[in-house]
């Protein structure tokens, strides 16, 4: 019999010990998932306000998802890109759908590391130029490449480093330059971004990558003044735009269906991944006909996962899902409920630095005090565990490990919300008791 011991020595034994962990010395071992709850291995029921990291777009055990998916894996379930097969190609005509205009063509790849990568090489191959800008406190994954955009220093594993990637300053307004105001800070992180153009490259760009809402980050929010600048910035170095909506995609930042839509900008091209299959590994790459173009005849490539049919059958349930019902208007409607709970609990819990974010996407930063901004990293952990004891799965970020992120799955209704902020009220006040 499995067993939750079981379970946990096997890990143990048999998996890396660096593969990330939540909760320390009792990690937390799942066994089951029905719409917005997972279930331990030893019964124990959580409402999920991190959807396996903003993954389980349209819920655990989904009937549409899964459908769809049977009636593949009844069929087919491999093929490789080697062959064209009905999921793949119909997936990318609906993805057409939702894209913005003019990126219409897709590569679809098996994880975001793997889209990152892909679309920066794009970028290299269309412009002819090699070097790339990336974000401080951005997050790409754990290839080489995907390492070396990673602006935290915590997620490099291993000393070496791409020489032709340069990050430039995040636009982090709740740790600005002192008190100025948002758009002289702005100002400054552009002018920053041209110098670092200026000191560190010939000038010659391949692309800058930007993530609209730094996940990993902490679920930073970059100002939209900022990301229009530094596309206009960008594109006077020959450079190409790529738009990270590993996280950001889908709807999760309400209203549109892409975080970038918040800004004035449409990118050349856009990466994709997390909830793009409900779970099921699926990432895609979005450009113009023009960008995609520029790769025929300069190497040959393929995907033996890329593009697999069951994972594309499970993408074009969650996008019906999506069309359908949760889609972004409602997310930033329940959005909307979620913000004003937690901008309550700013009001009544001193160790809350900020909240921020957009539509089911919401960061809470935690500090020791609100004066010093301090980050509260062991705050954080406590009120993450609290959750935990008290039935609600959330998740963590930030280079200090002090952000708490709330993005439960799209089919949260104001019910799930509700239960949600009174395990973080609880939480919260547990995690004060203990401080
Ligand atoms: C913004 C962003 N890009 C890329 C990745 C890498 O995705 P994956 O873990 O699927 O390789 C992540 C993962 O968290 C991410 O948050």
């Amino acid at each position: 019999m499995t067993t939750t011991q079981s379970i946990l020595d096997k890990q143990k034994k048999h998996l890396w010990p660096n593969h990330l962990l939540y909760y320390g010395e009792s990690p937390l071992p799942l066994a089951k998932g029905d719409g917005m709850y997972v279930w331990d291995s030893d019964g124990n029921k959580y409402l999920d306000f991190f959807a396996g990291i903003l993954t389980t777009s349209v819920g655990h055990n989904n009937a549409t998802v899964n459908k769809y998916m049977k009636e593949q894996i009844d069929n087919l379930l491999h093929t490789s890109t080697l062959y064209p097969n009905a999921a793949h190609a119909n997936l990318a005509a609906s993805m057409a759908e939702i894209t913005p205009e003019g990126l219409d063509t897709f590569y679809f790849g098996a994880s975001g590391t793997d889209a990152d990568e892909t679309a920066v090489i794009m970028a290299q191959v269309y412009t002819g130029n090699t070097e790339v800008i990336a974000l401080r406190h951005g997050y790409s994954g754990k290839s080489q490449m995907a390492m070396s955009l990673t602006g935290q220093g915590s997620w490099r594993m291993g000393p070496v480093h791409i020489g032709y990637i340069r990050h430039a300053m995040t636009p982090y307004t709740y740790r600005s330059l002192g008190d100025i105001p948002e758009d002289k800070y702005v100002q400054a992180c552009l002018d920053d971004l041209q110098d670092v153009i200026a000191t560190m490259t010939s000038g010659k760009l391949a692309c800058m990558i930007m993530e609209p809402i730094q996940g990993v980050g902490g679920f930073i929010t970059l100002p939209p003044a900022y990301i229009e600048g530094a596309a206009e910035i960008v594109r006077a170095h020959g450079g190409l735009i790529i738009i990270d909506e590993v996280q950001t995609g889908f709807g999760r930042t309400g209203t549109h269906w892409w975080g970038h839509q918040h800004a004035n900008i449409t990118p050349d091209i856009m990466t994709m991944a997390k909830g793009i299959a409900n779970g099921m590994p699926l990432s895609a790459v979005a450009t113009t006909q023009e960008i995609a173009q520029a790769a025929v005849g300069k190497g040959l490539t393929l995907s033996t996962f890329g593009g697999n049919p069951v994972s594309c059958a499970a993408a074009m349930g969650t996008l019906e899902e999506m069309k359908r019902e949760f889609n972004p208007e409602r997310c930033a409607e329940m959005g909307a409920i979620l913000k004003t709970g937690l901008d309550a609990l700013y009001e009544k819990y001193p160790i809350i630095g900020e909240v921020r974010g957009r539509g089911l996407m919401q960061g809470i930063e935690l500090v020791t005090d609100r004066e010093s901004k301090e980050p509260g990293t062991v705050l954080a952990n406590a009120v993450l565990n609290e959750c935990k004891k008290a039935g609600m799965l959330i998740g963590k970020g930030g280079l200090y490990g002090n952000s708490l992120r709330i993005a439960p799955p799209l089919i949260a209704d104001e019910n799930h919300i509700a239960e949600a902020l009174e395990k973080l009220d609880y939480a919260f006040g547990q995690a004060m008791e203990l401080d």
